[in-house]
Order: structure tokens, then sequence, then C-alpha cells
């Protein structure tokens, strides 16, 4: 199995460029297949769930055509399924988009049902909920989703809870839905927004995105177009995390600095310096970095996707920190991999109390997920000694050149 191999300790300086954001991606290649015309996707970030997503959507017979490593050609024309194999599902839970965009499209659609994950249970009630209030049928059967519709009607939707997952699959769906669909108590991130441009690009009639209330009218069919995913969100928060924790200088460019406010704001709690420019962000990690909390809410609160990421910053701040999780059941599985570095953390349910020390020190550590992957890749650059972090896959999931540009900050990472 890959590892990364980091002797901590080395001066972390000099500048980054993020790629485009994973997770609108995924909800754009899925939604790219909603026309028989070509599609254009540019910025696309060359990482593993987005390369699964485009097998998934070779298999059920779209032509893709990869020009370079950040652009790809979609055409959806020539499909002849709309049955997604379950090996699919296993590899990334977001191939669960085809069910809106295939019944959007095609009025029918075959699914395998995502399971739990690492991080909690992530039911998939309230998408079903949305797909049967625009007039679709849904059986589960065999560990399938089937869903069909003669046609899709409009209608006025609540979510009990929100989320980014819902929001963008029924939304796919109502853009080929007969007359006004409002999704009430929506999600806001920005992926949402790019998803909504994006469908909007194609002639859909998305209006709302980024607020909780999502108006779309449907449309009979959508066109082809040329579309460059928003930079990622949670790239750039990760090495602002990183600039805090290891007490570094780093420039990080191609973001947008409106999407980090609330990572921004906690660093500049916590005492670092933080420099907003049109398209980058600078962090400087203050030597004595003080404590405060972090609750993890849908946006514009604290992504849940940075908790790790700040909980290894604040185990370096002085006093002591009260982190909340409170979007997913499961997310502090890795404090045990930071206690075993000398981290100062308990744990009770969604709470963690952080009480900050001077340094980790350098263990053998396996990632439990994606971004406590990326977490612990933090802890390990500030350790004392050296780390060996296993289960690296995890990382690639969602960071290209993960190691390659810590590498060029300076970062004493070797990937055996
Ligand atoms: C997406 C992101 C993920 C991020 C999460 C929250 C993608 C591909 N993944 O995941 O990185 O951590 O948003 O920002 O974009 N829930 C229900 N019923 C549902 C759907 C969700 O109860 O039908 C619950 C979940 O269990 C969770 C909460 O709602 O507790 C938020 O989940 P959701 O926003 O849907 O997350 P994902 O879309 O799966």
């Amino acid at each position: 199995m890959e590892k990364y191999i980091i002797k901590g300790g080395a001066e972390l300086k000099g500048e980054v460029t993020i790629g485009g954001a994973k997770n609108a991606a995924l909800g754009i290649l899925a939604a790219s297949i909603m026309t028989d015309e070509d599609v254009l996707v540019e910025n696309i970030p060359d990482v593993n769930d987005i390369n699964v997503m485009l097998e998934a959507i070779e298999h059920i017979g779209a032509v893709v055509e990869r020009i370079g490593k950040h652009t790809v050609r979609i055409n959806g024309s020539t499909i002849n399924s709309c049955e997604v194999d379950d090996d699919f599902m296993r590899r990334i839970r977001a191939s669960y988009y085809f069910i809106g965009s295939l019944l959007g499209k095609y009025k029918n659609a075959k699914v395998p049902l995502p399971g739990g994950c690492a991080i909690g249970a992530r039911p998939i009630d309230q998408h079903i909920k949305g797909f049967e209030a625009l007039g679709a049928s849904i059986s589960i059967r065999g560990g399938y989703l089937s869903t069909s519709a003669d046609r899709l009607h409009c209608a006025h939707i609540y979510f009990d809870v929100v989320t980014v997952g819902a929001t963008i699959n029924v939304m796919m769906a109502a853009c080929m839905a007969e007359g006004q669909t409002i999704i009430e108590n929506a999600a806001r991130e920005p992926h949402i927004v790019d998803v909504a441009n994006f469908l909007n690009s194609m002639g859909a009639r998305i209006k709302g995105a980024g607020t909780d209330t999502i108006r779309i009218t449907g449309v009979r069919s959508l066109h082809g177009t040329q579309y460059a995913i928003i930079p990622d969100q949670i790239e750039a928060g990760t090495f602002m995390c990183m600039a805090a924790a290891c007490r570094g200088d780093i420039l990080i460019k191609n973001v947008i600095p409106k999407h980090l406010e609330s990572i921004t704001a906690k660093l500049l709690e916590m005492g670092n310096i933080v420099y907003e420019y049109d398209e980058a962000v600078r962090v400087i990690g203050a030597p004595k970095q003080r404590h405060t909390d972090v609750k993890t809410l849908p946006y514009p609160g604290f992504p849940t996707d940075m908790q790790p990421q700040i909980t290894v910053a604040l185990a370096l701040a002085e006093g002591a920190s009260i982190v909340t999780e409170s979007v997913f059941e499961n997310r502090f599985k890795y404090v045990e991999e930071l206690i075993r570095m000398g981290a100062d953390i308990r744990v009770e349910r969604n709470v963690a109390v952080v009480d900050g020390i001077e340094r980790f020190s350098g263990a053998s550590i396996s990632a439990p997920d994606l971004r406590a992957g990326a977490a612990l890749v933090i802890a390990a650059l500030q350790a004392e000694g050296t780390s060996v972090i296993d289960g690296i896959g995890y990382i690639r999931r969602g960071y290209e050149n993960f190691d390659k540009k810590i590498a060029a900050l300076g970062g004493n990472i070797e990937n055996a």
C-alpha cells in the first residue's frame, strides 16, 4: 500500500494554486449527460473520484473525450443504459447523481443504493422525497433504487434537513419537469450555485441557487455548453489550515475568497494573519495562536469537510477549544491517530474538547477518510520527527498532486 513519509518541521513558504472543485465537478459531470449535444467541461480536478465518475459516464454509453488533464468533452447522445453499475457506487457515493440526471432526461433510472460510510449513516430519504414529489415512482430491490415516470411535473418541496446531495439531485431532475418547481430549505454551498450555473448554461431555468429557495422552471430539452468549474473551497481551506498549523506563509492562488470566509474568520480569531486578494488569500501562521470554538454547519457556516483540518490547527493553539460536528455523526475517527501523535483531545459523541500542545510527534498513522487524511498530513508536517501515513488512496480521491504541492512549499514529503 502506498504511503506518505513526512519529516516534520520544514518551513512552509511560497505559493500554491488551487484546482477545480471536486464536489461541483461530480454534480456537473452527472448533469452533462442531460443533453445530446457536446458539453465541454474545463477546470475539472484530476482526482480519483472524478476519474471514477467519468468511467461511470462511459459505462452507460456516453462518449467521454479527455482533452488534457483538466478538460473533458462529453456527449450523452449515445447513452444506451439507464442503469449504473454497483461497482461505481462502491467507489463514489456521488454516483447517486445519476438518479437526478437520468430521471430528468429519460424519465427512468436504476442506481445502486449508497450504504453508510466512514463518517456516518448518510440516508437518502430527502432525495427520494423530492423525486416522488416530481411524480416519479420509486422501488428498492436487490440493493438498487429504480425510478421511472411517464412525465415529471413540478412540485413544492420542503427538505427536512439541509442537504447538498438532495438539493443537486432534485434540482437536476426538476430542470426537465413540467412547470415551476420550488425547493425550500435548499442547501446553499458554492457548488450548488456552480451546478445551477452549469445547467443554466445548457438552457435550464434555475433561479435562487445560493439561497434557501430555488425555483426551477422545467424545459423540454437542454443544449450543449462550455463551462469552467469554480475553484475548490476545501482544497484552499486545507492549505489555509496548513499555513496556520505549521506557522508557514502560504499564498493560495485561484480561489474565491468569499467562499473561504468561515475559515478565514476562525484563523483570524486564533491570531493568524490572513490577507485577501481578488483571487487569492495569503495565510501567515502566528507563532502563538489562541483557542477558539468551531461548530460545523451547512454553508455559509463552517464546512464539515474542514473540521479535521481546523482541529489539527486548534490542537496547536493555546488553551481549550471546543469543536462541535453537527452535520455527520461519526467524523472524529482520526482523533485517535492525532492522540498517537501526542494531541490532547477528548471526544464525546459529536463534540471534541481540544487542549493545545506545543508540537505533535511523528508516528505511523492511517488516513481514515479523505479530509481526515489531509488533516493528518498537516499534523505530520508540524510534528517533530518522521511520520508514515498509509491509506493515502483516500487523499487521492480529492486532492490533486497533494504531495507535490506540499513539496513545492518546502515540505519534506515523500510518496513511497
Ligand atoms: C456533500 C459533500 C460532502 C460534504 C457534505 C456536507 C459532495 C459529493 N459531497 O455530501 O463532501 O461533507 O455535502 O457539506 O458534494 N441527509 C439526510 N437525508 C438525505 C440526505 C442527507 O438525512 O436524504 C443528512 C446526512 O446524513 C447529513 C446531512 O443531511 O447528516 C448533510 O448531508 P448532505 O449535505 O446530503 O451531504 P452529501 O451531499 O452526501
